[in-house]
């Protein structure tokens, strides 16, 4: 049989040509581990005289902890070198030029964006911006929407709370903005006609399910000269309509509807192809729903401080998100927002596939999905 030193000297042999963590293991496992050689040598002492016991369990003690603190630095030695190899190895040369085929994908809000503005901007479109929080003045009151509009009621919109007392005296207060239409107003407020402008934004409802989300985006439209006449609207909505779908016709028509901001107001269809797991844009007898307009009700026009005897306009407003899932076949809203990177991969777009009016739109054939 192996004498006590004998063990120790092989242990600590195995120990030092320990060539990784694992092997170390390994061999900790069968000095010290349940059926190691020296767990089994310390149980045998229980078979000894007591004057034995002392004396052999104070040596396996002794030779134990030689043992621990042996493969504590033959541990710690090993997991340097791993971690240099590792660092060593991971090295990236930052000089080295970008691939193209990067990781990164473009939302489709911020593609729908990108595509609704190079429309517009091609018809000659500025981009206005205004403030996410709004006056109520501007949300509602300047919009020809009175105290009592259903519009104001609580469960659509998001009121701050007022700032010293807490209590919401209406008529004073701040919301986030309920739609993109208060840029209309800070528009005509900073700028004389000819005015022509888009107001993308983020805009916030109290609502939520597949078609809602309590933010969602908007896009506000504003044009305002002498003589401008609702053949220009439609002139204008067809032209951007075509050119969003890359179609070069569609069915359009335009049904009566109300918004307390225009006058005559009217909600823009086009036609489409409704079946059981399809839609398809651009023909069949089927209509969608796109947008809202109408013709800048004088009331509006007199509180951006424009004479309605002079001016008109006309104004439309539609549903970015909803753009987003028509065009690329998107069924639910909510995942429009969840930040999850399969998501953004599945629907995102490569970022140099820039939207341009000569360039292509959505490089993806128009329709194809
Ligand atoms: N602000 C309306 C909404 O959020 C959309 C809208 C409709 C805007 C008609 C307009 C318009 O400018 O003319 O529902």
């Amino acid at each position: 049989m192996e004498n006590i030193e004998d063990i120790k000297k092989r242990i600590l042999t195995e120990i030092a040509a320990a060539e990784n963590l694992k092997s170390l293991e390994e061999t900790r496992v069968l000095a010290l581990g349940k059926k190691g050689c020296i767990t089994e040598m310390m149980k045998s002492l229980g078979a000894l005289s007591p004057e034995e016991r002392k004396e052999a369990g104070r040596v396996f003690n002794v030779l134990k902890m030689e043992i621990e603190s042996a493969l504590e630095a033959r541990k710690s030695l090993l997991e340097k070198a791993e971690l240099n190899a590792r660092l060593a190895e991971e090295k990236i040369d930052v000089t080295l030029p970008v691939r193209p085929e990067t990781q990164g994908r473009i939302h489709p809000v911020s593609k729908i964006y990108e595509e609704v503005t190079a429309i517009f901007g091609e018809m000659g479109f500025d981009v206005a911006e205004g403030p996410d929080i709004e006056d109520d003045f501007h949300n509602f009151t300047a919009l020809n929407i009175p105290a009592n509009h259903p519009a104001r009621q609580m469960h659509d919109t998001f009121y701050l709370p007022k700032e010293a007392n807490g209590s919401r005296d209406i008529d004073d207060s701040y919301v986030i903005r309920t739609h993109t239409s208060p840029v209309q107003i800070r528009t005509m407020e900073k700028q004389r006609p000819p005015i022509r402008i888009i107001a993308p934004g983020r805009t916030y409802r109290s609502d939520y399910d597949a078609t809602h989300t309590p933010m969602f985006h908007q896009i506000e439209g504003l044009v305002i000269d002498r003589n401008i006449t609702m053949a220009h609207l439609k002139g204008c909505l067809y032209d951007f309509i075509k050119a969003f779908f890359e179609v070069d016709e569609i069915p359009v028509r335009y049904r009566p509807s109300f918004f307390p901001f225009t006058e005559p107001s009217a909600e823009m269809d086009i036609g489409c192809k409704k079946s059981k797991d399809e839609l398809k844009i651009g023909a069949g007898t089927d209509w969608l729903e796109i947008l809202g307009c109408g013709m800048v009700h004088p009331n509006v026009l007199k509180a951006g401080g424009i004479d309605p005897e002079e001016y008109q306009g006309f104004a439309f407003g539609l549903g970015l998100d909803r753009l987003a899932m028509l065009k690329y076949g998107i069924p639910d809203l909510r995942t429009f927002f969840e930040s999850d990177v399969r998501w953004l991969k599945h629907y995102g777009f490569v970022p140099l596939d820039e939207s341009s009016m000569t360039g292509g739109l959505s490089n993806n054939g128009g329709l194809a999905r």
